[in-house]
């Protein structure tokens, strides 16, 4: 891939360098002020600006309405080749939780284990890596724009510290209560039954979206709390195959119904099985997915072609709660 990377500094110089990636393109920048002994941002130096951008990327899969596009890489470096701007993100990244553990499932006992890309690091790298991606996405949301992270105690603290130093404005955080968790093997702890999920948006002093009139509806005309229960994951959304950490349908139904209108545009830089991609097509937003793992990109793009046959689409529709209540809200209305 080729990069282009501008920096624009206090000499007015403009530097561009091709490089096999966008890490090595902005270091070789970097390297050429280092021979000619000038340390960028050092008080002599005070203004410099790294641009970095690239040709944009070549989806993985895009289904043929246009609605749904797919990129097999690592966000990191994806992120900076998306071409337009989203209107919401939904990431759903590592809580770094992998560490060896056991839990119980469908009466088994499994490994807590969910891949490579799960294993637990330090707390600092746990935070450099927060920093890094979600910094990335705020350049990539439109300036009303919103974002929803989730995690556990292993990353939702730092998450929360990241936003907030990157300027976001927090607006709630949800807690996922699972009305079926597994039970907690060693009786030594209180069984594990939730989720958070903050949601915050980028710009301090622009207004962002809500559809209160309608949580409220959902919920039986009362406000709706920041406690949600909902179900783990059921069987028939594993259809396409089996993600160690795949979020159920109707938890992301709410947040694309919460946030945002038909047609915006929503990113989820983790995608994993696809499943926000789902929601938004069956709810009638567009989607950007970027995944890391081949099965994982392949799986998802099962899961869309799936919801090409409107039996299929429809059928699900009816199963999640929160789309079966919109579709006869919107035809009362
Ligand atoms: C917690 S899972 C997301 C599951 C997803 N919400 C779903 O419903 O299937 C996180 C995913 O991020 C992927 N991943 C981890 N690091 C990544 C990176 N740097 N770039 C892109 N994908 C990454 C992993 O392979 C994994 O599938």
């Amino acid at each position: 891939m080729k990069y282009q990377v501008t920096i624009t500094e206090t000499l007015s110089r403009k530097i561009s360098i091709e490089a096999p990636t966008a890490e090595i393109a902005e270091e070789q920048v970097r390297g050429l002020y280092r021979d000619e002994e000038i340390v960028l941002g050092n008080s002599d130096f005070c203004y410099f600006n790294v641009d970095v951008c690239g040709e944009e990327a070549e989806p993985f899969y895009l289904s043929t309405e246009g609605d749904f596009s797919l990129y097999f890489g690592d966000c990191m470096e994806l992120l900076l080749l998306l071409g337009d701007k989203v209107d919401m993100v939904f990431a759903d990244p590592p809580y770094f939780l992998s560490n060896g553990g056991i839990s119980v499932q469908s009466g088994k006992i499994v490994s807590v284990n969910k891949g490579e890309w799960d294993k637990g690091i330090p707390v600092e790298e746990i935070h450099a890596f927060n920093m890094k991606w979600i910094g990335m996405c705020r350049d990539v949301l439109t300036d009303n724009g919103t974002i929803w992270i989730s995690g556990t105690y292993h990353n939702i603290f730092s998450v929360a510290n990241a936003l907030a130093s990157l300027g976001f404005k927090i607006l709630n955080v949800i807690t996922w209560v699972k009305t079926n968790p597994p039970p907690n093997i060693s009786c030594r702890y209180f069984t594990y039954s939730t989720e958070f999920i903050i949601w915050a948006r980028k710009m301090a002093k622009v207004p962002h979206y809500y559809n209160y009139e309608l949580m409220k509806a959902i919920n039986g005309d009362k406000q709706m709390t920041d406690v949600w229960r909902l179900p783990a994951i059921a069987p028939w959304e594993k259809t396409c195959g089996k993600h160690p950490t795949q979020k159920p349908l109707s938890l992301m139904s709410r947040i694309i119904l919460a946030s945002t209108k038909k047609g915006d545009k929503i990113l989820d830089p983790f995608c994993g099985s696809g499943t926000t991609g789902i929601a938004a097509n069956l709810l009638e937003r567009n989607f950007v997915g970027i995944e890391r793992e081949r099965e994982y990109v392949e799986m998802s793009k099962r899961r869309r072609q799936e919801i090409e046959n409107p039996i299929t689409a429809e059928s699900y529709r009816t199963r999640i709660k929160d789309i079966d209540f919109v579709e006869h809200y919107e035809y009362m209305l």
